[in-house]
């Protein structure tokens, strides 16, 4: 197998790699877009493949020698639409965020209206925030969730959607712990004759077993990221009715992107794989019930979690009753060896960079081997963390006691051979 090892050469990089390995290794991953690919994808990532440029798509090439580009392509896509049961797969989005840059540009034109899920309730950047490219080039305008429930709010999605006639509505979100309802979307999207665009970046791998639903038969196009849940490598995925293939197909290539990343292509197909054996749906059931046990026992211990609990890979705990920012628990969990991010709670008033929540995921943990048991115990490295945010020698000793925890569940073993 290919690895740091190769690279011996080149002592300082190397060093840097082994850095990297030993703090998710001895670490706590616990943000929610993360997880640890299989030794099989990190493999094909680091493949041959890397050297073909194959602008366009199988026996559509610009450039000759692209025989097994075109089967790897090939095999990819199918792989792709049997896990989904999808018409159509685009498996050349180097990111979620061109996923959703193209999935856009095949259906808007500059200017047309995009209403998405506000930032500050869960939303993504790329779903019209002012900053990104989504609300620069498109108008972006903006729903949210219930105050008192905490969950999306389909009156004023609907409400929104009759006033602003918008050309596209996305559903999915970076920081909502609830299942959304695609038929609702469907609904109000059929109202005012708007595209539904399904972002399901954070919650494909729970798509792909069945334990969320589908947005495939309800929304236009479907975008996602293969990194989170889904277990693949770094990269995008579009999906969508034959009837829209085109588009979507001359968004990515030329619209928006050069050449595919073949290799990264490879190490997609090897998820796709992977995602059609049994024991992922084992896997994503065991996330879930992970971060369920997870919210219970932070829950029990007197944090407010967003929305009362989760249906998903990631809770949203609200810091405010303890006093504390999201900003100043981050760093606090760092050093006692606990990655997460901080991240704002619907209707507060932090900034974005100091925010008063925190976001925590199951999915790398769960990838390690992590069950509920091993939850409680990671419950109260968090809960102890955040009892000391200011107390660096004792967020010390927290983090050497992770160090030993984290032991139980060898990550990349055979990068040590
Ligand atoms: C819902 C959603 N869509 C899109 C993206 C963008 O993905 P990428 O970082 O690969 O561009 C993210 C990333 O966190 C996300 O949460």
């Amino acid at each position: 197998m290919l690895s740091h090892k190769m690279l011996s050469h080149d002592a300082p990089l190397q060093e840097i790699i082994l850095r990297e390995l030993g703090r998710q290794r001895h670490k706590l991953e616990m943000i929610a877009s993360e997880n640890f690919v299989s030794e099989s994808v990190l493999a094909a990532a680091a493949c041959v493949f890397t050297n073909k440029y194959a602008e366009g798509y199988p026996d559509k090439r610009y450039y000759g020698g692209c025989e097994y580009a075109d089967e790897l392509e090939n095999l990819a896509q199918s792989r792709a639409r049997k896990v989904f049961n999808a018409e159509h797969a685009n498996v050349q989005p180097h990111c979620g965020s061109s996923a959703n840059m193209a999935a856009f540009f095949a259906v808007m034109q500059p200017g047309d209206t995009v209403l998405g899920m506000d930032l500050a309730h869960g939303g993504h950047l790329t779903h019209g925030a002012s900053v990104s490219f989504s609300g620069r080039v498109f108008r972006g305008v903006s729903y949210g969730v219930r105050k008192d429930t905490e969950m999306i709010d389909y009156d004023q999605v609907a409400e929104i959607a009759e006033k602003e006639k918008p050309k596209v509505i996305v559903a999915g979100a970076s920081a909502y712990p609830r299942i959304i309802d695609f038929v609702k979307f469907r609904e109000i999207a059929d109202r005012c004759g708007a595209v539904l665009i399904v972002d399901m970046a954070h919650f494909a791998g729970l798509v792909a077993a069945g334990l969320y639903p589908s947005p495939l038969p309800h929304a236009e196009i479907v975008t996602s990221t293969t990194h989170k849940t889904f277990r693949g490598p770094r990269g995008g995925l579009i999906l969508c009715r034959k009837s829209l293939a085109k588009a979507v197909d001359d968004a990515i290539f030329p619209g928006v992107q050069g050449g595919p990343l073949l290799h990264v292509i490879a190490a997609k197909a090897v998820a796709f794989e992977e995602a059609l054996q049994p024991s992922f749906i084992d896997y994503q059931r065991q996330i879930v019930k992970n971060c369920q046990r997870l919210g219970a026992r932070l829950a029990d211990a007197g944090y407010r979690l967003v929305s009362g609990g989760t249906d998903t890979h990631l809770i949203l705990v609200d810091l405010r009753s303890a006093g504390i920012t999201g900003q100043t628990a981050q760093t606090a969990l760092d050093l006692a060896g606990i990655t997460a991010n901080k991240n704002v709670v619907p209707f507060e008033k932090e900034r974005f960079s100091v925010a008063s929540g925190l976001r925590f995921g199951t999915a790398a943990l769960t990838t390690r081997g992590m069950m509920e048991s091993d939850m409680d115990v990671v419950a109260n490295f968090v809960i102890e963390a955040l009892r000391n945010v200011r107390d660096e020698s004792n967020l010390k000793k927290i983090s050497l006691r992770v160090e030993e925890f984290t032991q139980k569940f060898p990550l990349y073993p055979k990068l040590d051979e």
